[in-house]
């Protein structure tokens, strides 16, 4: 079942869908959350990083999965998604850090690595909700649109769309890494719930695309209209074309 829920202002977005987490975590104190990195999730983490301070929740028990991350660059890389999800969520919450999972971007053997990453999901148990960003061309984490997905965690070559999208945060185009490890579509669609949020007009077309288009793997989250239950977050202007 998919649920679209439009909002007139980010704000709004952001609170709903700290809410959302919230309520998962007050229901289940060690829940497992499958967390996403771009600049769409901040928002959402400020909320729970206040609620958290506030003592309306806490993360003691929980435990984390992230989507991605960048290959070649380890964790203490200003750009790693590991530097990232301290920076905007961990480092400011009761969360044992030994529980948050990002994969290693690093690791020696990157196919050994997806492997171990899959096998620590699987033995955790189902995901209660993975938290979604969209890309411009419809990735999810780092699932680009190809004729083939991949069902586990796995290596990606970056669009050359997806590169550029990034360079904000780098100091270049060259600095971005050409290559991603990411979890492949099933493993997202496991989530007991998905949590797709999205903002901004510039996402307006891939949003009807993915929510109202043909399931394609050319437009990786078109998948999502498959999962029993999916929570569309908006803002008025990414919900303008739908
Ligand atoms: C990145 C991430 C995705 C994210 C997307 C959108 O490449 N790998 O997980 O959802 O791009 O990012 P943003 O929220 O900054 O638009």
């Amino acid at each position: 079942m998919m649920n679209i829920l439009i909002y007139d202002t980010q704000e709004q977005v952001n609170k709903v869908g700290a809410s959302i987490i919230s309520n998962i975590i007050l229901a289940k104190p060690d829940a497992l959350l499958g967390l996403a990195t771009g600049s769409t999730p901040i928002g959402i983490y400020k909320q729970l990083v206040d609620a958290n301070k506030e003592g309306l929740i806490s993360f003691k028990d929980v435990a984390t999965y992230n989507l991605d991350e960048y290959v070649g660059i380890d964790g203490s890389h200003n750009q790693s998604y590991r530097h990232f999800m301290n920076e905007n969520l961990f480092n400011h919450i009761d969360i044992n850090i030994e529980k948050t999972h990002v994969p290693n971007g690093k690791a020696v053997d990157l196919e050994a690595e997806c492997t171990r990453y899959d096998a620590e999901i699987d033995a955790a148990g189902q995901l209660d909700i993975q938290l979604l960003g969209l890309g411009h061309n419809g990735h999810i984490g780092f699932n680009e649109p190809a004729d083939h997905l991949s069902a586990g965690t796995h290596i990606v070559e970056l669009a050359q769309e997806t590169r550029q999208a990034n360079a904000r945060f780098f100091t270049s185009i060259d600095e971005v890494p050409t290559q991603a490890i990411t979890m492949g579509v099933a493993t997202i669609l496991k989530a007991k719930t998905v949590l797709l949020v999205v903002k901004g007009e510039d996402k307006a077309d891939i949003v009807k695309e993915a929510l109202r288009g043909p399931i394609t793997t050319q437009c990786p989250a078109s998948l999502l209209q498959l999962h029993p239950n999916l929570i569309v977050l908006l803002d008025s202007a990414a919900g303008s074309k739908l």
